[in-house]
């Protein structure tokens, strides 16, 4: 049985490593935050993709080992890092993957495999990756251990493409390292898809986000323009989607949150101009238009408002959904959260359902969390449908609200307005 070493358990690190432990690896997932551990030890998981049964049945068989302590990693055949990779002022910031780099590199023996799956800007694995653990080890990639990336592509809250079922993209520093990190993820998916190179399935993975990133702006400029322009956007994509070759819908939205697409493309256009001096403007046009949708989300509201003689000032608004999309509790950059601090700066008396964030959605500042009842729907001057989380009651919604102010277009009837 092979040994394998997951750093990091969070979104991507733990639905892997239940994927390993259930492959039948023995699994140490090693993990800086205590609480985390701590959970985790008891079967209580805090992904929604991992449910705790899923964890205990892992944790029963004796092969999963939360842990913080790097002494744990010791004699791995297999290790993944996949710790985050944010982004600050606009400049990446890697300290997550040099700090977990340092910590496994004594650890490393010969003929062992470490992969790299942290979304990031080609050439972090060889040149930012392989001196740390060249050093830390003493041994040299890969003529004495296998070095590779391969990124990943896990959707939370998507039940029908799940990591088995999503064909993976894998990469190594040579051809043999290829093979060690192909034959691991082999275990794992039904599908791995080779590239030449690590620099290359980097690349890949910032491709796909800003491709989804662009085109998500791009549609959010058509449903601002379409609107002034008195014309249905969702009705023009939906019959645009139906050319069967050269299209593929998008939705327009709150802006665009979560761990990916605010910052992965950004790794894309800090690394072009930093290397070769070239901006990248498609991504650049893509921030400002998506960053800008709070507030486009906000003056719409405003003006819907003022057409039923109010203001936001002193207006009872219950935002549904914080979250930064549906089925997920994931505060992180969420365009909701930015709208509601928004609306609490101009004085509106905000109140939010948010079923999944815990805690995480207590962080707006003036905002009151409420569960979505008849009384609270009809006590507002307008609900603003944010993340739309399948779980709502969107019959309850158009039945008491007032004023609707969809920006997902869930909700039908003569007191919807669509963004
Ligand atoms: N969340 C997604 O949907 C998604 C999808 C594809 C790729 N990614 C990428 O995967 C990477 C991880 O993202 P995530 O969403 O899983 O992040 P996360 O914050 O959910 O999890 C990362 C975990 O790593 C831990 N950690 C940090 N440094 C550590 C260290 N040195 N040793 C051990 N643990 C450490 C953190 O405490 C945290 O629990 C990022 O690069 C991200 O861009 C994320």
């Amino acid at each position: 049985m092979q040994k394998v070493v997951l750093i990091g358990q969070g979104y991507v690190g733990l639905p892997l490593a239940m994927s390993a432990v259930e492959a039948g690896f023995d699994v140490v997932g090693l993990e800086l935050d205590a609480t985390r551990v701590k959970r985790l030890s008891v079967a209580d998981s805090y992904v929604e993709d991992v449910p705790s049964t899923r964890l205990r049945k892992a944790l029963d068989t004796g092969r999963y080992q939360p842990t913080d302590d790097y002494a744990d990693a010791v004699g791995f055949d297999v290790c993944v890092i996949t710790v985050p990779t944010p982004l600050h002022d606009g400049v990446p910031d890697l300290t997550y993957v040099e700090r977990a780099g340092a910590a496994i590199a004594p650890h490393i023996r010969a003929g062992c495999t470490v992969i790299l799956e942290s979304t990031t800007y080609p050439g972090t694995t060889e040149d930012l990756l392989r001196p740390i653990l060249e050093r830390g080890s003493g041994l040299c990639a890969p003529e004495e251990f296998f070095l590779g990336y391969s990124p990943e592509r896990i959707d939370p809250g998507n039940p029908v493409w799940r990591l088995e079922n999503t064909p993976k993209v894998v990469s190594g520093t040579d051809e043999a390292s290829l093979e060690r990190v192909r034959a691991f993820y082999d275990r794992l998916v039904e599908r791995t898809v080779a590239v030449s190179s690590t620099r290359t399935a980097e690349l890949t993975k910032l491709f796909e986000n800003t491709f989804r990133h662009i085109n998500i702006a791009l549609v959010n400029e058509l449903a601002i323009v379409a609107g002034r322009l008195g014309v249905d956007v969702r009705e023009a994509i939906d019959a645009a989607a139906t050319k069967p070759f050269g299209f593929m819908p998008f939705a327009p939205g709150p802006g665009v949150g979560g761990h990916c697409l605010p910052i992965d493309p950004s790794y894309l256009s800090w690394q072009a101009k930093r290397t070769i001096g070239h901006r990248f403007r498609f991504i650049e046009l893509a921030n400002d238009i998506n960053e800008a949708m709070p507030q486009y989300v906000v003056q719409r509201l405003a003006l819907g408002l003022n057409t039923r003689g109010k203001a936001v000032n002193g207006s009872r608004l219950l935002l549904l959904g914080l979250a930064y999309k549906k089925n997920v509790g994931d505060m992180r950059e969420s365009p909701a959260a930015v709208v509601a601090d928004l609306l609490v700066r101009l004085g509106g008396v905000v109140r939010a359902v948010e079923p999944y964030a815990g805690p995480a959605a207590a962080t707006n500042e003036g905002v009151t969390l409420v569960d979505l009842t008849e009384a609270e729907v009809a006590a507002a001057d307008a609900v603003v449908v944010l993340a739309d989380h399948d779980s709502f009651d969107y019959a309850l919604v158009e039945g008491h609200a007032r004023y609707v102010f969809d920006t997902r277009n869930r909700c039908r009837g003569r007191n919807v307005e669509a963004l």
